[in-house]
């Protein structure tokens, strides 16, 4: 089992590069399925639900060339892929559900495990299936797999999303990709992902067009053809880096990452008395002694990123009065709470709602991740806390950012990952 050791107190100072987007990096690598030809994919990050991706396509029989050096791939989607997207990998990462629509669209038909539930929330996929089924797809669910069919091939429809959803978004821009016909989305997720999801697809040949703000008219296409594609930079990690700046007081140059798209963030931080400089593609976050309590709620982008919440909460906690934080996507997304508490914090739940006392000391402590932003808020709040913390199951941790110890020790940070 690993830990991570954090000792705190240290301010933080320099220079982190952004690592390529984990959640755009998932449906980039899922929608190659619908190319028969060869695609090159660059900028990945070396985060463990992209390994997760990779053994599930291929599972299915994708051919896939790593080179972890430069963090690419070459991947070959021949014309004898499986369609089962097996129980063992699809549980360990939600994202795996997204196989289902490109695997319709190419081959009709689809057995793909069902996610399950897990540490956040229940998290159905109900809406993935209602609208594929739009598309032309009949599916039934029979133990713990999806199976789903589209015997004439997927159809063209008019869909509006009956609630914003990212990874039904993405699932179903991918399937309409190689639809029949014309298809409308509406209340579409407008994440920065699913827009780099969007150019991807336009890259290999897709007719994709945004036609209001929630709104893509895709045409549909037989075929896609071979090319190159950089993912788009992690915008959740830099967000966990300034947070990282802020609490210590410290003076981080977050580089790779254009400002633009976490705006509200920057805006949010600022507003709370952090200073934040932005530059065209990075931006200089400078930490000060005094952040003000405030006001937030989680929402779709273009709010404030449901993937940030518990980092927030914990520079909350060292506002100058009472915060309250609204959880608005997720049912259960509190859990780092109680650990916080066990650190120190004063933090009170009621339903979706947390109300967080300012101005506390954090202590050290031994402490358990429970999530993959659930287990980086416990890093936050050990970097500022009197003594060294240890934290358990950090394999949360490791499926989503990419050499964290080593990123935050360049800017000053004592931590070290302990094998046992
Ligand atoms: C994606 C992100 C995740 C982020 C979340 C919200 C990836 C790989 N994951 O997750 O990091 O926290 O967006 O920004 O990109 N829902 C339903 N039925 C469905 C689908 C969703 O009820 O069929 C609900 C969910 O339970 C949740 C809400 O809709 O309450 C939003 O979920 P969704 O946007 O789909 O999140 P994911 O795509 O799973």
């Amino acid at each position: 089992m690993q830990k991570l050791e954090v000792l705190g107190g240290k301010k933080l100072k320099g220079l982190i590069q952004i690592s390529g987007s984990k959640n755009a990096s998932l449906p980039i690598l899922a929608a190659t399925i619908l190319s028969e030809k060869k695609i090159h994919l660059s900028n990945l990050p070396n985060v463990k639900d992209i390994d997760t991706m990779i053994n599930l396509l291929k599972s299915i029989g994708s051919i896939i060339k790593i080179n972890k050096k430069n963090k690419s791939l070459s991947i070959h989607n021949k014309n004898n892929l499986d369609f089962i997207a097996p129980y063992n990998l699809v549980k360990t990462m939600r994202a795996g559900i997204l196989v289902l629509g490109p695997l319709l669209a190419r081959f009709h038909k689809a057995k793909v495990s069902l996610p399950g539930g897990c540490s956040i929330g229940t998290r159905p996929i109900d809406i993935h299936l209602k609208c594929l089924s739009k598309l032309g797809v009949k599916y039934n669910i029979s133990n713990g797999y999806v199976y789903a069919s589209a015997k004439k091939g997927l159809i063209g429809a008019k869909i509006k999303l009956p609630k914003i959803s990212v990874g039904a978004t993405e699932n179903l821009i991918i399937a309409a990709s190689m639809a029949k016909g014309i298809s409308v989305l509406s209340n579409c997720a407008i994440e920065p992902e699913i827009k780099d999801l969007v150019n991807f697809l336009n890259k290999i040949g897709a007719k994709i067009r945004w036609t209001g703000r929630r709104t893509v008219k895709i045409y549909g296409v037989k075929k896609f053809k071979e090319n190159k594609y950089k993912v788009m930079p992690d915008r959740i990690e830099a967000g966990t880096y300034m947070i990282a700046a802020a609490i210590t007081e410290g003076n981080i140059l977050i580089n790779g990452i254009d400002p633009k798209i976490i705006k509200t963030e920057i805006e949010l931080l600022k507003k709370i008395g952090v200073t934040i400089n932005t530059f065209k593609d990075k931006l200089e976050v400078i930490g000060k002694n005094k952040i003000r309590n405030a006001k937030i709620k989680t929402a779709p982008y273009p709010g404030f990123p449901t993937d940030l919440q518990a980092q927030i909460m914990v520079l909350l906690c060292k506002a100058n009065g009472l915060s309250i934080v609204n959880e608005e996507i997720f049912e259960n997304r509190f859990m780092h709470c109680a650990e916080l508490n066990r650190m120190g914090a004063k933090i009170v739940t009621k339903g979706n709602k947390a109300y967080i006392q300012g101005d506390i000391q954090f202590k050290s402590a031994e402490l358990m991740a429970t999530d993959l932003r659930a287990s980086v808020s416990l890093i936050l709040a050990g970097l500022v806390a009197k003594g060294r913390s240890k934290i358990n199951r950090i394999y949360h941790l490791d499926r989503g950012y990419e050499q964290i110890e080593i990123k935050l020790r360049k800017v000053g940070a004592k931590i070290k990952r302990i094998y046992s």
